[in-house]
């Protein structure tokens, strides 16, 4: 391998640029060229490449966002498109590319590598966590630290209120965000796609933290949760059965997916990118580095992107001896 393509796609992640230096620096390390593929596929259809050197990524590990911009490409899903995209990087001379993305980054990498041969590695780049094969994804853990500290300030209003907020996390289709702020911030509740609680429930965990004298309740409500009701519902629905509560709504937004990465996740970054240039090297392909049990280990991007990672069912009974 002479020349090796680095490229971020899907919905950005903390930790993303930090990943891209590591890939770079790891090439310049090897004495293997390197060059970085603007907005994901899109940019790799329209040869918007970059030739990066050790120095060109300097004061990036800190960075939220991706340098390199992100894209989700519908051009890339046809086969003239992915045709276009091998010309592409036949013309500037890469032979191998990793992507630092989610499960449809990875499918996209998974059906160029089965149709034209191309080597291709994965790093999981995804606030959600909702990848098999790792304990953690780039950014979430940044995206922990970040809605645990805006959950603290919105606790403070409510409480100076004696307030029921409603906060909306991310997470579409897991709830570990929502699980693990939801301890980590005190939550009275938390609503996850994965477990329909049910809303008598929650009104009578809502009745009796009234009874036990609390000044404040914050219920995390996970963006797909179960309930099939929205926060507004939410707040309806409470306002209707409890309108001895004071009920307020904060959705949290996109702010999740910003701001400078945590130690933990610039230090996986670095390792991701490092394990994912030394497959490369060593003619392995279609694998995704991931960390398990604190390990650098590669998973087939197949069994990545068909499994999902389960939530840790101990933070519900956590959370709920918790809410006592
Ligand atoms: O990065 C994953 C995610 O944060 C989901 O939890 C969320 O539903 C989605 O991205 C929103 O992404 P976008 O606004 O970029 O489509």
């Amino acid at each position: 391998i002479k020349k090796i393509g680095v490229m971020t796609s899907g919905g950005d992640s903390p930790g993303m640029n930090a990943a891209i230096r590591s890939v770079v620096r790891t090439c310049a390390f090897y004495k293997i060229e390197c060059a970085g593929i603007y907005r994901g596929y899109q940019g790799m259809i329209e040869g918007d490449f970059i030739e990066l050197n050790a120095r060109s990524v300097k004061g990036i590990i800190n960075k939220g966002g991706t340098f390199l911009k992100s894209a989700r490409s519908k051009e890339f899903m046809t086969k003239e498109g992915r045709q276009k995209a091998y010309d592409q990087l036949k013309k500037a001379n890469i032979d191998a590319f990793v992507v630092i993305g989610g499960d449809g980054s990875f499918t996209g990498a998974l059906i160029f590598n089965q149709e034209f041969g191309f080597p291709v590695m994965g790093i999981p780049g995804t606030i959600d966590n909702d990848i098999e094969g790792t304990s953690h994804t780039l950014g979430y853990d940044t995206t922990l630290n970040t809605v645990v500290d805006v959950i603290d300030k919105i606790r403070d209003t409510a409480s100076s209120h004696n307030r029921l907020f409603f906060v909306e996390v991310m997470g579409r289709d897991v709830g570990h965000i929502a699980l693990n702020v939801g301890v980590g911030a005190g939550a009275e509740e938390i609503l996850i796609p994965e477990e329909d609680l049910g809303l008598e429930r929650l009104l009578e965990s809502l009745r009796r933290s009234k009874q036990s004298g609390k000044s404040s309740s914050i219920v995390i409500v996970a963006e797909g949760d179960k309930t099939g009701k929205n926060v507004f519902e939410l707040k309806d629905y409470v306002n209707e059965h409890l309108p001895e509560y004071e009920v307020r709504v904060s959705v949290l937004g996109h702010m999740q997916r910003g701001g400078s990465p945590s130690c933990f996740d610039r230090v996986l970054a670095s390792r991701m990118g490092v394990s994912a240039v030394e497959s490369l090297i060593d003619g392995k392909s279609n694998l995704m580095v991931g960390l398990i049990s604190d390990k650098i280990a590669v998973t087939p991007l197949e069994k990545a992107i068909k499994g999902q990672s389960k939530i840790n069912k101990e933070l519900i009974r956590v959370s709920d001896i918790m809410s006592v």
